[in-house]
C-alpha cells in the first residue's frame, strides 16, 4: 500500500500547486480518482476482472511479455495489486461510468501524482535526482519517455532513446545532424552512443544534468587523453570543453563553435601578433588553412618543454 500512500502524499502537494499556478488538470476527474483512492475498493479479482473486459486488446495483454508483468518476482507489481498497482483500485468502474487513473498520452491525473505511482518502486539508485530536476518540474511524466505495456520499452534501445528525447528536443536534433558531430546511434552504423551518454535522463546534481560530477568529467570519460595534466596548460580547455565546441554537433570541423581565426580572436582579439591577421593579405599563414594553428597546433595543451605557446 506505500505507493497508495505517497499518491495521497504528493496530492496534498498537487493542491498546492493547482492553487499558484491555476489548473493545468481536470481537476473534478483528479479529485475524482484521489477520493477513490482513499476508498480503495480493490477488486477481488485481480487482474483476470480487467482482462474480462480488456484482454482482447492486445496492446493491454503486451505487459505480460515485460518486466511489470512477470509473475516471478515478488518486486513485480503482478506479485502485488497486479492492475491496480497503477491504475488504482477499481471501486465501481466497469467502463465510461468511472474512470481509472491513466498515463501517457490519454493521462488524466497530474504528472505528479502519475510519476508517484512509478516512484513508490522505483525511487532508487537511478531517480535519486529526479525530484527538482528540469524534467520534473516540467511536469515530464515518467510515462513520457517510459512504455509499459510493451515487451521491450523502445526509450532502452540506443536507436529509441534517441528518438523518445529528440521528439521533444528538436534543437538536438537538428545540430546531430550538422556536418560535424558526435557518432550518434541509428546515424552511424555500430555507434550506440546516446545522449545519457553524456546526460542522466532522471537528473543530476550537475547544470544540464550531465553524467558526471562536472562537464569536462563527462568528455574525459571517452576522450581522456584531453585530462592531463600537461605541462602547458591553456586556460579553456582545463576549464570548459564548451568554450570552442558546441557538442550537440556544428558546421565547424571539430565541432567548433567558430573557426579560427574568429575563435581564438574572441578571447585574443588584442592579444600580441594577433593585430596581423586584419593584414587583408587573405594567404598569410594568419588567416590561411589552420590558421592560428599552423603555429599553435597544440591547442589542448602541451607537454614539451618549449611547449608554452602551443606550438609543439
Ligand atoms: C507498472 C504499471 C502498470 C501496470 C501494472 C498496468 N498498467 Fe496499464 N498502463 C500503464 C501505463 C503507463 C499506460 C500508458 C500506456 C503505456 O505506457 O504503455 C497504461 C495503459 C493502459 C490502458 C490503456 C488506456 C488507454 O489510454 O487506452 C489500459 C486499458 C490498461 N493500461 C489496462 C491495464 C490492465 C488491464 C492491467 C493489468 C493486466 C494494467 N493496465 C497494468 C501502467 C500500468
Ligand atoms: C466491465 C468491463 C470493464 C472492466 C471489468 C474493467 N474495465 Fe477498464 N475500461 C472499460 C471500458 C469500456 C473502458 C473505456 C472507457 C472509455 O472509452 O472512456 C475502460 C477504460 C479503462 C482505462 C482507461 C482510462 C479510463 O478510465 O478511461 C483503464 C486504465 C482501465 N480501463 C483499466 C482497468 C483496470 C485496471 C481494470 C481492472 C481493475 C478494468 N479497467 C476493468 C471496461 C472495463
Ligand atoms: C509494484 C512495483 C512497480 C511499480 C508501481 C512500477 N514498477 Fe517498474 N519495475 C518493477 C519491477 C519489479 C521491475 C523489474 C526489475 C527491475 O528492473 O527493477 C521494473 C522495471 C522497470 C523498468 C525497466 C524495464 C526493462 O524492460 O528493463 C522501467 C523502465 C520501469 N520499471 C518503469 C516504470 C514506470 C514508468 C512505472 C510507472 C508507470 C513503473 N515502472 C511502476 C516494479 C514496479
Ligand atoms: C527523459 C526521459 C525519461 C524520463 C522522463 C524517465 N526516464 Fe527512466 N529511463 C530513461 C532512459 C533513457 C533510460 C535508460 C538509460 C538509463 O538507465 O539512464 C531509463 C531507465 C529507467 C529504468 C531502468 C534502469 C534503471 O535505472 O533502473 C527505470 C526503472 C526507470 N528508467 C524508471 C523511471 C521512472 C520511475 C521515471 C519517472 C520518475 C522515469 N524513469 C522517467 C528515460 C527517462
Ligand atoms: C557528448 C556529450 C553530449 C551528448 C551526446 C548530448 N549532450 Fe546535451 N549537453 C551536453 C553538454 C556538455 C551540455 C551543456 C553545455 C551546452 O549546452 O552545450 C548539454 C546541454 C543540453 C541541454 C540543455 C541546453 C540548454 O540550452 O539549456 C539539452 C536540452 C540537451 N543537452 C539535450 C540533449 C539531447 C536530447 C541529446 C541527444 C540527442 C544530447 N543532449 C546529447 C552534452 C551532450
Ligand atoms: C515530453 C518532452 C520531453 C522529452 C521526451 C525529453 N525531454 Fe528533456 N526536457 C523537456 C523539458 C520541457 C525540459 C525543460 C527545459 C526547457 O524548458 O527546455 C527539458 C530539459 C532537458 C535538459 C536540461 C536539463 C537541465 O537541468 O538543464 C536536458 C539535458 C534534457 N532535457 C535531456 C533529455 C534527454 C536526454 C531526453 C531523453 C532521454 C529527454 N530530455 C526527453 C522535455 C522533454
Ligand atoms: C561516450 C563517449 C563520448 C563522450 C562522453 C564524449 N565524446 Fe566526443 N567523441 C566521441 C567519439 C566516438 C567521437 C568520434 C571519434 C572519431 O571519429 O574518431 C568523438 C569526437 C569528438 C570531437 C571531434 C569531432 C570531429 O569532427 O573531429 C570533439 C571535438 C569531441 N568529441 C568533443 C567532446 C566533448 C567536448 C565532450 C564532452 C562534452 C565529448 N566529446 C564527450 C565519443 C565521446
Ligand atoms: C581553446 C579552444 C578549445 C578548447 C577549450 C577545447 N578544444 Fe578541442 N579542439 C580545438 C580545436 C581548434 C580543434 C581542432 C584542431 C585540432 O585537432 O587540434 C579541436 C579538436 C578536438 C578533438 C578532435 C581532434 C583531437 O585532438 O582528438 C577532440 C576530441 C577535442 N577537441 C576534444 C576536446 C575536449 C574533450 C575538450 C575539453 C577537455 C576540448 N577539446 C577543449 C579547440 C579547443
Ligand atoms: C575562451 C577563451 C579562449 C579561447 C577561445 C582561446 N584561448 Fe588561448 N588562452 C586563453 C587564456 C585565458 C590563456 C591564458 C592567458 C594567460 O595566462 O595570460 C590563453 C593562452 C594562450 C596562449 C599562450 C599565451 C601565453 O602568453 O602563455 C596561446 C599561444 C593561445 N592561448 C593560443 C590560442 C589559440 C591559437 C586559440 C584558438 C585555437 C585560442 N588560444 C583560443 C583563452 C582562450
Ligand atoms: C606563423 C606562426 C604563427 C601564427 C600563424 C600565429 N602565431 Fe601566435 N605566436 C607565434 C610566435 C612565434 C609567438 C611568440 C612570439 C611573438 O609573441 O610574436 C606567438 C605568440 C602568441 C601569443 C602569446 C602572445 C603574448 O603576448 O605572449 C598568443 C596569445 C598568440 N600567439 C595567439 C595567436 C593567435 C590568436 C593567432 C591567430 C590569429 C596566432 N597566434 C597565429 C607564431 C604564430
Amino acid at each position: 500500500m506505500k505507493q497508495i500512500q505517497t499518491l495521497l502524499g504528493s496530492s496534498l502537494l498537487a493542491g498546492v500547486l493547482t492553487l499558484t499556478c491555476g489548473p493545468a488538470w481536470a481537476d473534478d476527474a483528479q479529485a475524482q480518482l484521489i477520493d477513490k483512492f482513499q476508498q480503495g475498493q480493490y477488486s477481488g479479482k485481480g487482474a483476470d476482472g480487467c482482462l474480462m473486459c480488456h484482454g482482447r486488446d492486445e496492446q493491454v495483454t503486451a505487459l505480460f511479455a515485460s518486466p511489470h508483468g512477470s509473475l516471478d518476482s515478488s518486486a513485480s507489481p503482478m506479485a502485488q495489486l497486479q492492475c491496480e498497482t497503477c491504475h488504482g483500485p477499481q471501486g465501481q468502474h466497469r467502463g465510461k461510468n468511472e474512470p481509472m487513473i491513466n498515463f501517457g498520452d490519454d493521462a488524466n491525473v497530474s504528472a505528479e501524482l502519475q510519476n508517484s505511482v512509478c516512484m513508490s518502486c522505483h525511487e532508487d539508485g537511478g531517480r535519486h535526482d529526479w525530484q527538482g530536476s528540469r524534467h520534473d518540474f516540467a511536469e515530464v511524466a515518467c510515462s513520457d519517455c517510459h512504455q509499459i505495456h510493451t515487451a521491450s520499452d523502445p526509450v532502452l534501445s540506443p536507436e529509441g532513446e534517441i528518438a523518445t528525447c529528440t521528439s521533444c528536443h528538436s534543437g538536438q536534433r537538428a545540430d546531430m545532424n550538422k556536418r560535424s558531430a558526435h557518432p550518434m546511434a541509428g546515424l552511424h552504423s555500430g555507434s550506440d552512443m546516446t545522449c545519457t551518454s553524456c546526460h542522466s535522463a532522471h537528473g543530476s546534481l550537475t547544470e544540464s544534468a550531465l553524467n558526471q560530477v562536472s562537464l569536462n568529467d563527462t568528455c574525459y570519460q571517452c576522450h581522456a587523453e584531453k585530462r592531463g595534466p600537461v605541462v602547458w596548460e591553456h586556460a579553456p580547455v582545463t576549464d570548459n570543453c564548451t568554450s570552442c565546441h558546441d557538442v550537440h554537433g556544428s558546421v565547424n570541423d571539430a565541432m567548433l563553435t567558430r573557426r579560427a581565426p574568429q575563435l581564438c580572436q574572441s578571447c585574443h582579439a588584442s592579444d600580441g601578433h594577433a593585430s596581423r591577421v586584419y593584414d587583408g593579405q587573405g594567404n598569410s599563414a594568419f588567416v590561411a588553412g589552420q590558421s592560428c594553428l599552423n603555429c599553435h597546433s597544440q591547442v589542448h595543451g602541451s607537454n614539451h618543454p618549449a611547449g608554452s605557446l602551443f606550438e609543439k
